[in-house]
């Protein structure tokens, strides 16, 4: 018997939200929070403890559709094997210092170990689409790739500049000066019950009157007569513009360029796409007036959850539910013998 340990990593997004579901920009970095699922494989269901839920998952290898009553995490569990359809079970653990519903994709982390612990074999693009349709089957959002891409292509020491049309990676390196800190607001967010799914379709009506927005100027905007309609396209253009000019600005050391585009971020997220909360707000403007902090912005779906903040070093102390993130490498998972 093989034991098998995968780990996977969370993501904060230093910039471009609500751009991955369009085929626009984002730039993550994969952190070293992460979620670890050790085990053996064999037999024919996938059985996992995990240490912080009293619940087992209990997943046999040919489900297809996942019944509802369901505990959350063990819906991302089934959406993997259903996605996956290993042709082994698994028997195993599951421990996370990822924190959930914080915007740190806690839930990529989990499909990614999980998928990698049943064996699944090929590139880091095609861990990460099957572990972003595993999250679509197991909660009916239709979230896009960023997660899962950040997870599986993270870098020792680097931001990722993910292109979520051609699903390319580029690394930019973090300057050694920096920190990058994030802050939970205290407002605990469900992307299932989040208004997600009506911002996309939102987006998808800009799109239907101005083509791919990626493509699309801030002047071609006039052509959408719904005000609404506008203001979220509108959202997702400059995010676009701000997301590649702050990793050109990362890649050259100009730090505080980046702390003012991300400001600009949050002020977009929260004005034209509407998905801040005003704790969210308050916390952004407080880590804004400290000196040393460069930038700060709601990072990830919105509704809640973390603020993100680039920092000089030391300019805000870690503690209860203020974490500073390293970037961090990708995924891996390791097959060796079993441990007696
Ligand atoms: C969630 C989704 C991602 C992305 C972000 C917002 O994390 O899973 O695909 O859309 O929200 O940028």
């Amino acid at each position: 018997m093989r034991d098998v340990l995968a780990r996977a990593p969370g993501r904060v997004n230093l910039i471009g939200d609500h751009t991955d579901t369009s085929g626009g920009w984002c730039l993550p970095m994969a952190i070293d929070l992460a979620t670890e699922v050790r085990g053996t494989r064999g037999g024919y269901e996938v059985f996992l403890q995990s240490e912080s839920e009293p619940m087992p998952a209990v997943v046999p290898i040919e489900i297809v559709d996942i019944p509802s009553p369901l505990p959350l995490w063990a819906r991302y569990v089934a959406g993997v094997v259903a996605e996956l359809r290993p042709t082994t079970g698994f028997h195993g653990t599951v421990r996370s210092d990822l924190p959930t519903g914080a915007g740190l994709s806690s839930s990529a982390a989990l499909e990614v170990a999980v998928a990698l612990a049943l064996g699944f074999e090929g590139g880091a693009v095609d861990l990460a689409r099957l572990c972003q349709r595993a999250e679509q089957r197991a909660v009916g959002v239709p979230c896009g790739i960023m997660d899962q891409l950040a997870s599986t292509s993270g870098r020792d020491g680097h931001a990722l500049l993910l292109d979520c049309a051609s699903l390319d990676v580029k690394a930019v390196p973090m300057p050694p000066d920096v920190e990058v800190i994030a802050v939970h607001s205290g407002d605990e967010r469900m992307l299932a019950t989040s208004a997600y799914g009506e911002r996309r379709r939102d987006v998808e009506a800009g799109i239907a009157v101005v083509g791919l927005l990626r493509a699309t100027s801030m002047r071609d905007l006039d052509q959408i007569d719904d005000e609404i309609i506008r203001r979220r396209a509108r959202h997702v253009v400059s995010e676009n513009d701000r997301t590649r000019e702050a990793a050109t600005a990362l890649a050259s050391g100009d730090v505080s360029a980046v702390g003012e585009l991300m400001k600009e971020s949050h002020a977009s997220l929260r004005d034209d796409f509407e998905v801040s909360t005003p704790n969210l707000d308050a916390l952004v403007e407080h880590l804004v007036a400290l000196p040393g902090v460069l930038g700060a912005r709601m990072t990830g779906a919105g509704f809640g959850g973390c603020v993100v903040a680039l920092c000089r070093p030391g300019a805000v102390t870690p503690g209860l539910r203020t974490w500073r993130l390293k970037p961090s490498g990708p995924a891996s998972v390791c097959d060796g013998l079993l441990r007696s």
